[in-house]
């Protein structure tokens, strides 16, 4: 089997200056997912058709597909399979065709399609000339009907516009996923013409001249109707991105994770879960993530390219991105790790906390109430409520490190660079910038000062 996804039309019903193959359903490209279910069923080559913003779409997929130009990004579906008639002409087997728009397509399915025209060969003694998915849609709207004779044998796909009231009324739809045999394609392509609607050449007219022929042209029904669902508005869009982006929870709760309220919780396809993990409503993990075994992340929780380790607890409402959280480590609520942040094994990072290109080690606790920036922070140091590491002088970031053990009192002002020393002592509301030696005690307050009576005649002058 050889593949050719179609990708050259103008998408003008999305109505974006960004093409259609590359507007993001789950946080990945159309296009991508359409490529992955080609790759999945291993064709021997996979070509893509082009031609409205032709370079931005091949400089997305790479170089390892093959590129035919369209020149008339108008001219139809049958005018693309056309301009890519060099990767098929030849070719004695079946040609894949997808639509980028379809990207609910299972590569299953379009494995069992390649088995029954396989079958069909050893058990009919026939050739499949040309064989469609396709699904019964409770609304058609917007879809080629597929008209047929009996249950898998097809006179011709009509196009809504062209079709009549009888026509419209067929809730069958063709996915526009097709398997042709390439010696019958060649010898029925030529003869489609522009559509006097549209102008357009329609690949779905070859199933009418194919049947005219005698060629065995057959509908091969999806088993679950939503792999057909296409894309051509902004609204088909949202109602696929939520099919792909359950079908995603799905895998993960069938893993062994439990998702809470899952209509609520957004998980890209990069992301990995590993088992046990629980995961709670309206929770968003993107980018390249991987959540290890028995990790918990709370309600509203948002993680982005990060690695958040075993039996972590993630409570609710707390940001992570690019940073890794250690086994056993807890962050949050409200707390919001970033920039390479790395958070040691049992470390506690807790309410309104911030940490922004910082290494903190293991057993280290900052609860409340802090900005811990541009710091290394070692073991088992405590880090008081309203502590901030002052990291910016306004033109520069400086370090700070906090040897072992050390305690920050709470409400100190760290102004970087400086290093405290192993088990130092931080005086709470003290200013520090010097360096702590080892063991000190540093304080550097006003002196506090009782004056008897002084309150009482102030309230009551
Ligand atoms: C097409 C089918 C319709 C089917 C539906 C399924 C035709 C004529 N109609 O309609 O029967 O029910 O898909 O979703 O095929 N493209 C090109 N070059 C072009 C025009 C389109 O490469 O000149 C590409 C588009 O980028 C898109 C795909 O072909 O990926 C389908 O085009 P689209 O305009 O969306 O066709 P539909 O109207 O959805
Ligand atoms: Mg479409």
């Amino acid at each position: 089997m050889r593949a050719l996804v179609l990708a050259a039309g103008t998408g003008s019903r999305f109505k974006s200056q960004i093409p259609k193959p590359l507007h993001s359903i789950v946080g990945m490209p159309m296009i991508w997912h359409v490529l992955k279910t080609v790759r999945s069923v291993s064709p021997q080559s996979i070509a893509i058709v082009v031609g409205h913003e032709a370079d931005r779409i091949k400089s997305f997929c790479g170089e390892e597909y093959i590129y035919f130009k369209q020149d008339n990004p108008k001219g139809g579906t049958g005018d693309a399979v056309l301009s890519a008639i060099d990767c098929w002409r030849d070719f004695d087997d079946y040609l894949l065709v997808i639509n980028a728009d379809t990207p609910l397509v299972l590569p299953d399915t379009i494995s069992s399609m390649f088995r029954y025209v396989k079958l069909v060969k050893e058990y009919e003694n026939k050739i499949i000339s040309g064989l469609l998915l396709s699904a019964n849609l409770p609304d058609p709207t917007g879809y080629g009907r597929v008209i047929k004779e009996s249950v898998d044998r097809v006179i011709r796909i009509v196009e809504e516009k062209d079709a009549t009231p009888q026509e419209r009324a067929v809730n069958e739809v063709n996915s526009g996923v097709y398997l042709f045999y390439c010696p019958h394609l060649l010898e029925t392509i030529f003869s489609l013409k522009p559509s006097p609607v549209t102008g357009e050449v329609y690949l779905t007219e070859v199933f009418e001249i194919m049947n005219k022929r005698g060629y065995e042209v057959r509908a091969y029904a999806a088993s679950d109707p939503s792999e057909v669902l296409g894309v051509n508005t902004r609204w088909d869009m949202a109602i696929v991105e939520n099919i792909a982006r359950l079908r995603i929870l799905q895998n993960i709760a069938k893993n062994g994770a439990t998702i809470h309220q899952p209509e609520s919780v957004w998980i890209e396809a990069s992301v990995e879960v590993g088992s046990e993990v629980e995961i709670f409503p309206d929770v968003m993990i993107m980018g390249n993530t991987k959540i290890s075994d028995r990790a918990i992340i709370g309600k509203g929780s948002i993680i982005y390219n990060s690695l958040i380790g075993e039996g972590s607890i993630i409570e609710p409402y707390s940001v992570i991105k690019d940073s890794t959280i250690k086994p056993g480590a807890t962050v949050g609520p409200f707390a919001h790790i970033r920039s390479n942040s790395i958070i040691g094994e049992n470390s506690h990072i807790g309410n309104f906390v911030e940490v922004k290109s910082s290494n903190i080690a293991r057993g280290v606790f900052a609860k409340h109430l802090s900005y811990i920036g541009n710091a290394t922070i070692e073991d088992s140091v405590n880090i008081g409520a309203g502590v901030v590491f002052a990291n910016f002088d306004g033109r520069k970031k400086h370090e700070c490190r906090v040897k072992q053990k050390a305690f920050i009192g709470s409400n100190s002002l760290i102004i970087a660079p400086l290093v405290i020393g192993e088990k130092a002592f931080i005086a709470g509301g003290s200013v520090i910038n010097k360096d702590v030696p080892d063991r000190a005690l540093a304080i550097s307050r006003a002196p506090m000062k009782i004056k008897p009576e002084s309150g009482h005649k102030k309230l009551n002058p």
